[in-house]
C-alpha cells in the first residue's frame, strides 16, 4: 500500500506550480489564507459543488490551493477540447483516482497509463463490452428489472414511496454482479443495503477526504482503520467469489470468465491471480456506482416534468407495443428516452471530473503553456454548462439538445460524461442500455409523482447522487406486463471496440 508520500500525497503527485510555467496568469479564489490556502467558504462533504461556484466565479480556467497543493481546473469549452487531443494530452491519475489505488490497485481504472497491466486487461476486457456481449446481458438486466418493478409494487401496494438512489443502487448492483460475475447480491431482498455497498460508499467518500480539508490526526487515524476494514471486506467478497467460480468451473462466459480464461490474442499473456481480484472490484463499483446516480437524476427530472414524461412514455408505448418484454434492438430505438438520459447526464455528469496530463511540453488553447507531466482537472458538469456551447439557459433541462440536428451543431468535445480518449469509460454501452431499459420499463408501468417539498440535493462521494429523493408512484391505467425471467435475447452481430468509438 505504499502509494503516498510521506506527506500523505498520492506517490508522483506534482503540484500545480511545477506543470504550469505561467501559473500566475492562471486565476484563484481572492480571499487565500496563509499555510491553508482556498479554504474559506469550502465544505468538505461538497468539494465538486464548491469547484462549481468557484468555476463561475473565476472563469473556464482557474485554480485552487489547499495547504500544500495547487490545482488546475478547467470547464471551458476551448482548453477542454484542446485537452482531449490525445496526441498531446493523456489520463492524469491523480488525486481523487490515485486515492483509490489501495482499493483498485492497477485495475483499468486506477492504472497509471504506462502501467502494462493496463494495456493487457483493455485488449482482454473490451470484447465483454461489444454489441454481441451485450445482447446477452440484456436478457440478464430484464430480469433484474423484474425484481426492482417486483419490489415497487409491493411499496405501491403499501401506500410507500419509493427510494429512488437506495433501490437505483440495489438494481445497478445486481445488474453487474450478475452480468459480469453470475452472483447474486440479494439486495432486493434487504432492507438496508448490502455490506459490499456500505463498504464501498465508504471507500470512496475516503479517497475523496484526503482530496480536501485534512482532518485532525487522531480522526485521520480512525478514518484509515474504517478504510482498512472497508478494503479487506471488498477483498474478501470478492475472493469469495473468484474461488466460488474456480470451484464450480466456467460461468456463461462473463466478464470474470474472460478475466481467469482469455489470453491476450497476441502475447498469449493472462491477467494474474491478484489483478483479476482489483478487476472485479474495479467493474462491481464503476459498474453501478455511476449508473445508478444517472438512473436517478433521470427519475427526478422526469418526475418534475410531467410533459418530457408523457412525450418518453408515448415513444416507449410506439416502439415496445404491448412486448411485455422488449428485445435488445428495441431500446436503442427509444431515442427520445435516450436523450433525457443525456440531458440528465449533462447537468449531473456522475463521474463528474477527470483528470488530463500534458505528454510532452505544449501550449494549452494556444494560451497556457504547460510543461510534460503537468496536469488539470477537467470539470465535467461546468463544461457542460458553458454558455458559448449549451446557451444561456443551460441550466434548464431540455432533451431536444440531444437531437441529431443539435448534436451535430455543436463542437466537438464539449459533452464528456464518458471522458475521453483510450481510458474513456469502457462501460458506456453497457451504462446506457441498462439505464435506457429501466427507464423505459419504469415509464411504462407507472406516473411517477413528485414530492412538492423536495429540493434538488446532490451528494458527493466521488460520484453525485440526488440526496434522500422519493417518489411517489401509481400504476399506468393500461395493465402492462413486468418483466419477469428470461426471454430469447434479440442478438445481433460482433461490434467494434467500444472505447475507441466513444468520442463525439
Ligand atoms: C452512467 C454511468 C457511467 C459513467 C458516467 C461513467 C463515467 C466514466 C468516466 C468519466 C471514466 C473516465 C475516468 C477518467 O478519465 O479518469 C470512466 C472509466 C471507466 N469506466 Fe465508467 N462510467 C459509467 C458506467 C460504467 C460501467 C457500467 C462500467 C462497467 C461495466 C464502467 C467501467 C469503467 C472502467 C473499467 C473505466 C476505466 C477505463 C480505462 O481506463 O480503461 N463504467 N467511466
Amino acid at each position: 500500500m505504499a502509494e503516498t508520500t510521506g506527506a500523505g500525497l498520492p506517490k508522483g503527485f506534482r503540484g500545480a506550480e511545477q506543470g504550469w510555467p505561467e501559473l500566475d496568469r492562471i486565476p484563484h479564489p481572492p480571499r487565500r489564507l496563509p499555510l491553508l490556502g482556498d479554504v474559506l467558504g469550502v465544505d468538505r462533504r461538497t468539494p465538486l459543488q464548491d469547484s462549481m461556484r468557484l468555476a463561475r466565479e473565476l472563469g473556464p480556467i482557474f485554480r485552487r490551493r489547499v495547504l500544500n497543493r495547487e490545482f488546475v481546473f478547467l470547464w471551458g469549452a476551448k482548453p477542454a477540447a484542446d485537452m482531449a487531443d490525445e496526441t498531446r494530452f493523456a489520463k492524469h491519475v491523480g488525486l481523487g483516482v490515485a486515492n483509490l489505488r489501495p482499493v483498485a490497485g492497477d485495475g483499468l481504472f486506477t492504472a497509471y497509463n504506462h502501467e502494462p497491466n493496463w494495456q493487457l486487461a483493455h485488449d482482454v476486457l473490451a470484447p465483454g463490452f461489444s454489441r454481441e456481449a451485450m445482447a446477452g446481458y440484456h436478457t440478464m438486466m430484464l430480469a433484474v428489472a423484474g425484481r426492482l418493478t417486483g419490489h415497487w409494487d409491493r411499496e405501491l401496494a403499501a401506500g410507500r414511496t419509493v427510494d429512488v438512489p437506495g433501490d437505483m443502487t440495489r438494481l445497478t448492483l445486481e445488474t453487474i454482479a450478475r452480468t459480469g460475475f453470475g452472483h447474486d447480491f440479494g439486495s432486493f431482498e434487504r432492507d438496508r443495503p448490502h455490506p459490499f455497498v456500505t463498504a464501498m460508499v465508504g471507500t470512496l467518500a475516503h479517497a475523496q477526504r484526503l482530496n480536501s480539508l485534512p482532518m485532525p490526526p487522531v480522526l485521520q487515524r480512525r478514518a484509515a482503520r474504517r478504510n482498512a476494514a472497508d478494503i479487506a471486506y471488498l477483498d474478501d467478497t470478492v475472493d469469495a467469489l473468484v474461488a466460488a467460480r474456480r470451484d464450480s468451473g466456467r460461468g456463461e462466459g462473463d466478464l470474470l470468465d474472460r478475466m481467469l480464461e482469455t489470453a491476450h490474442p497476441v502475447t498469449g499473456e493472462r491477467l494474474s491471480a491478484e489483478n483479476v481480484r482489483k478487476q472485479v472490484i474495479t467493474f462491481l463499483v464503476a459498474g453501478h456506482e455511476t449508473t445508478s446516480g444517472a438512473l436517478s437524476f433521470a427519475l427526478y427530472y422526469l418526475a418534475e416534468h410531467p410533459e418530457i414524461a408523457a412525450r418518453a412514455r408515448a415513444e416507449v408505448d410506439r416502439v415496445w407495443g404491448d412486448t411485455p418484454e422488449p428485445g435488445y434492438d428495441q431500446v436503442a430505438r427509444l431515442r427520445y428516452l435516450r436523450r433525457v438520459l443525456d440531458e440528465s447526464l449533462r447537468l449531473w455528469p456522475t463521474a463528474p471530473a477527470f483528470a488530463r496530463e500534458a505528454t510532452e511540453d505544449t501550449v494549452l488553447a494556444g494560451e497556457h503553456p504547460m510543461r510534460r507531466g503537468g496536469w488539470a482537472l477537467v470539470l465535467t458538469p461546468m463544461l457542460h454548462r458553458d454558455p458559448e456551447v449549451w446557451g444561456e439557459d443551460a441550466e434548464r433541462f431540455d432533451p431536444d439538445r440531444f437531437d441529431a440536428k443539435a448534436v451535430r451543431a455543436r463542437p466537438p468535445h464539449t459533452f464528456k460524461p464518458f471522458g475521453t480518449g483510450a481510458r474513456a469509460c469502457v462501460g458506456r454501452q453497457f451504462a446506457l442500455h441498462e439505464a435506457t431499459l429501466v427507464l423505459g420499463l419504469l415509464l411504462r408501468r407507472y406516473e411517477l409523482i413528485p414530492d412538492p417539498g423536495y429540493r434538488l440535493k446532490v451528494t458527493e462521494r466521488l460520484t453525485l447522487m440526488p440526496d434522500g429523493l422519493r417518489l411517489g408512484l401509481e400504476r399506468r391505467k393500461a395493465p402492462v406486463a413486468a418483466p419477469a425471467a428470461a426471454p430469447g435475447p434479440d442478438a445481433g452481430s460482433a461490434g467494434r471496440c467500444p472505447v475507441r468509438g466513444t468520442d463525439e
